[in-house]
């Protein structure tokens, strides 16, 4: 991953751009174009949103962690729900209120939150300060945690409807496509979607991305596109909603 997100705090402006890489060969597929070349991911922060979906273990908070460390000059707060998240570059913190206080006297940087309490409170109190605070890219690891199809926190929902004009990029990732509410996949320009096994999960996520995304199935199970190889390991299909077609890529 490479990226060229230059220092920022105008939300208004948007020159923020972040560019993924593939390393390495992808899987050969049809109905993808563009697969084999650099992956198109212009990401711009303090303004956009993305979503990443996948089955546990499929490499969601790897990507998440790739890219908090390409936002050079970017303010991120991280709410680690596994301890999954590490840069020398981040603080981390286990109490909400140190990292509160050590950010206000900073007003920049990487912080990680990994909470000892992984309460709803405290989920809902890290979006609250957020919120109030501005300027800011939110990764929110785990989110069906605090979230269903029907219900979600006001705070977490403040964030994804009316946090751009506040500067605040939100990363949501979910293990749970199905169970993840409306506003969050609706509201991402960029999705990125790893292996995933439950049908209703694929039916979900086809229903709004298309059927291109039955490749995240292992092939004896897809209802389409069986005939595509497997996804090799921590692979993910990404699409710029934006765009009409999605790319194979990795980390
Ligand atoms: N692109 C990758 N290359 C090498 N190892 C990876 C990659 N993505 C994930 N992993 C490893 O696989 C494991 C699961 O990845 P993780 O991102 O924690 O999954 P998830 O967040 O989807 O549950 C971790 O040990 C991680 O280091
Ligand atoms: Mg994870």
């Amino acid at each position: 991953m490479s990226n060229t997100s230059p220092d920022k705090t105008d939300a208004s402006s948007d020159e923020e751009a972040l560019d993924v890489a593939i390393d390495e060969p992808v899987p050969e597929t049809k109905h993808l174009v563009r697969s084999g070349e650099d992956l198109s991911f212009n990401f711009v922060a303090y303004d956009e949103k993305i979503t990443i979906l996948g089955a546990s273990g499929s490499g969601k908070s790897y990507l998440a962690n790739a890219i908090m460390k390409s936002l050079n000059g970017v303010s991120v707060w991280v709410y680690d729900f596994n301890a999954q998240f590490s840069s020398s570059r981040a603080l981390m913190y286990h109490d909400l209120d140190e990292m509160l206080k050590v950010y206000d006297d900073a007003k920049r940087g990487h912080f990680i939150l990994q909470p000892f309490d992984n309460s709803d409170e405290t989920f809902t109190k890290f979006c609250a300060e957020a919120f109030k605070r501005g300027n800011l890219v939110l990764i929110l690891d785990e989110v069906h945690n605090f979230c269903t199809k029907q219900s979600m926190q006001k705070e977490y929902r403040k964030l994804i409807l009316s946090g751009r004009p506040r500067g605040i990029s939100v990363i949501s990732i979910s293990s749970r496509p199905s169970s993840l509410p409306n506003h969050v996949l609706s509201n991402s320009k960029h999705v990125f979607a790893f292996r995933l096994h439950l049908e209703s999960d694929l039916r979900y996520l086809a229903s709004y991305m298309g059927d291109d995304v039955w490749i995240l199935q292992p092939p004896d199970k897809r209802l389409k596109h069986k005939d595509e190889p497997a996804l090799e390991p921590y692979t993910f299909y990404y699409r710029d909603m934006d765009t009409d077609v999605g790319q194979i890529g990795k980390v």
